[in-house]
């Protein structure tokens, strides 16, 4: 590795595998910037929505696309996900958005665009992505590939008490339902599925606890980077 090349952990998986909070926890401890392109769609999803813009108009979605401008900031030790300025970290995160994000996802230009930005910031710092086509797609060559899963039932479960949390009522069935339908549409459209990479190291938590995990995968970067 040569002083300027960048380290590109990749993290990909099915929804609500807790991608993000391993992704965070590793960004923390070495300092890398950690990019939730997730969060990017979710974004475009909620301008969609708010602008009543239909999937079918490209001529609105390349504008959306130009006009507005996502990015992240790290506030009091947590990150938050902007749209030109407007903090919609916790907005982005409703059911309404989770519904219709892999609809939005799917359409070509919106992952085209995305995945433009998405390499700059592998351009730019040390950098943990997670997301269903890092390994694939954005970072073919990253130097680190996790492939992260665990059952439905307890991704559901999982999901169904973080929104509980939020004060957000949903039934449990209704989460396991949307996570059913946001996986099926995820590996199953055209433009980059979630699929896992030939040389990812798959990684399934469903039986570990969070400190397992983070220290399994603490390992598989320190050998990978020889950090
Ligand atoms: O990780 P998440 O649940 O916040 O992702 C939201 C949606 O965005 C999910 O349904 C799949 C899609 N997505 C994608 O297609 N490609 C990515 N790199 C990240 C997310």
């Amino acid at each position: 590795m040569t002083e300027t090349t960048k380290i590109i952990v990749a993290i990909d998986g099915h929804s609500s595998c807790g991608k993000s909070t391993l992704a965070k926890q590793l960004a923390d401890n070495y300092d890398f910037l950690y990019v939730d392109t997730g969060a990017m769609y979710r974004c475009i999803t909620l301008l969609i929505q708010e602008n009543n813009i239909s999937l079918d108009d490209s001529e609105e979605i390349d504008q959306l696309l130009f006009n507005n401008k996502i990015y992240f900031k790290k506030v009091d030790k947590r990150q938050h996900t902007y749209i030109n300025g407007r903090d919609v970290t916790d907005l982005i995160r409703s059911p309404k958005v989770s519904d219709w994000v892999s609809e939005v996802a799917a359409v070509s230009s919106i992952r085209k665009k995305m995945v433009e930005q998405q390499r700059i910031y592998g351009t730019e710092d040390n950098i943990i992505m997670d997301g269903r086509d890092i390994g694939t797609v954005v970072f073919p060559n990253a130097g680190l590939k996790i492939f992260l899963t665990a059952s439905p039932e307890i991704r559901a479960q999982r999901r169904y008490k973080e929104l509980l949390e939020k004060n957000i009522q949903i039934s449990l069935e209704d989460v396991a339902k949307n996570l059913s339908k946001r996986d099926h549409i995820d590996s199953t459209r055209e433009d980059s599925p979630l699929k896992k990479a030939d040389d990812a190291v798959v990684v399934d938590n469903s039986t570990l606890t969070q400190e397992e995990q983070f220290e399994m995968v603490k390992g598989l970067i320190n050998d990978a980077f020889g950090i």
